[in-house]
């Protein structure tokens, strides 16, 4: 039997029930902006090392825990794992991003593919039961994938891009080839995650890193129907727990009803939204996660503080006059940069707490 949770504010908010203070995660809290990240990388040998090995990855999720009061865990691993498993040769070259020896850019390559034999992947859902085991109920942990759009992204374009052309002349000009993508993709990341979800995954986050680059059309038929399309495989609950799925879209807030309306439970904003605006917009039928920007972390920590306080006034006390609550995650609008210094990182933490907790006893 795993441990009863001990601090599940996390949950909470997903659900939309009442915290005694906003919770807080950052994304890619895991990573190079520890030193003990890096000390641990540099013994694993790569990227790929640390994530293949489920008591490395253990040992890296667990680094930002020790060292500031987060309120969960993330699974210390990557969204191109699926595409890794699908045989398209994935390698991290250092001071680069990720880079597909065989990007799938023909109508041959796309014929070929195929979602992943999840026993490639077993390392993952290793790694998710013993992060379990060594949280012992502290925070839960949150398993993750790519969007079918934003891993076809690096499937077609071979690597990270700046103007994503490979993709989008698929897209105009082809297609029928990239839904055939997208539709793999989908089926994948679904069997993907509901693996996790079984290995212990205690809420799991989609990440549609690049939705944001399509035209408003195109958003809907290419990525937003395929979040569905994933989410409607998903198992709801796993051990009489339900699993909360948070939908993040880089660059979305243009489309947060539509998001809000997939299925998802909870959907993550970036920083270009006004979080009270999207609350309204929403009107607390899901939960919102966001949206400091990361680069408030390099202003000193009565900024960074007061950064905090402005966001979580923004969303406002969860809790509402007609006796509905709304609910909040604190996160940040993208992933944490490798140069941030620590230090800010505790300040944030220590605002968020303690702002949340008195705009509770105000409201
Ligand atoms: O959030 C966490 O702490 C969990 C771990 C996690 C990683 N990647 C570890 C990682 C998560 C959730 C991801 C998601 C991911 N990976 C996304 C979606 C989120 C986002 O940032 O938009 C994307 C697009 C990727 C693809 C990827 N992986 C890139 C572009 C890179 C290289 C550049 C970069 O930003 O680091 C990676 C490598 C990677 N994934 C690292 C880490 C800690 C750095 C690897 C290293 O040690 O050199």
């Amino acid at each position: 039997m795993p441990a009863p949770l001990q601090n599940d504010s996390f949950l909470r908010a997903c659900w939309r029930q009442p915290t005694e203070h906003t919770p807080i995660w950052l994304m890619r809290q895991a990573g190079r902006y520890l030193p003990e990240y890096q000390r641990s990388r540099a013994k694993a040998g790569s990227f790929m090392g640390l994530a293949t090995n489920p008591d490395y990855a253990t040992e890296v999720t667990l680094q930002p825990l020790a060292r500031f009061a987060l309120d969960a865990a993330i699974l210390f691993s990557d969204i191109l794992t699926v595409p890794d498993a699908m045989g398209l040769g994935l390698s991290f070259e250092a001071g680069e991003g990720p880079r597909f020896a065989h990007p799938v850019r023909d109508e041959a390559a796309v014929k070929a593919l195929q979602a992943p034999d999840l026993n490639k992947l077993r390392y993952v859902f290793d790694a998710v039961a013993q992060i379990r085991r060594s949280l012992n109920g502290r925070v839960p942990l949150i398993g993750f994938a790519g969007s079918p759009f934003t891993l076809a992204c690096y499937m077609v374009e071979g690597a990270g891009s700046d103007d994503y052309r490979q993709i989008k002349s698929m897209l105009y000009a082809r297609p029928d080839l990239l839904h055939r993508i997208l539709a793999v993709n989908a089926d994948a990341v679904a069997a993907y995650l509901n693996a996790q979800i079984e290995a212990g995954a205690q809420a799991v986050m989609l990440f549609d890193s690049w939705g944001g680059v399509l035209g408003h059309r195109a958003f809907e038929a290419f990525s937003l129907a395929y979040t569905r399309r994933v989410l409607a495989q998903l198992q709801r609950e796993h051990a009489g727990q339900a699993i909360p799925r948070i939908v993040f879209t880089k660059g979305g807030g243009q489309w947060l009803e539509q998001i809000a309306a997939s299925g998802a439970d909870v959907v993550g904003l970036d920083w270009t939204c006004d979080l009270g605006k999207a609350r309204l917009r929403v009107d607390d039928r899901v939960a919102l996660q966001g949206n400091l920007d990361p680069m408030v972390l390099f202003a000193p920590p009565e900024a960074v503080a007061a950064e905090a306080r402005a966001v979580l006034d923004s969303f406002g006390p969860p809790q509402r006059a007609d006796g509905r609550c709304g609910g909040h995650v604190f996160n940040l609008g993208h992933g944490i940069s490798q140069h941030t210094p620590t230090e800010h990182v505790a300040a944030l933490v220590e605002a968020v707490h303690t702002h949340s907790a008195k705009l509770r006893a105000q409201g």
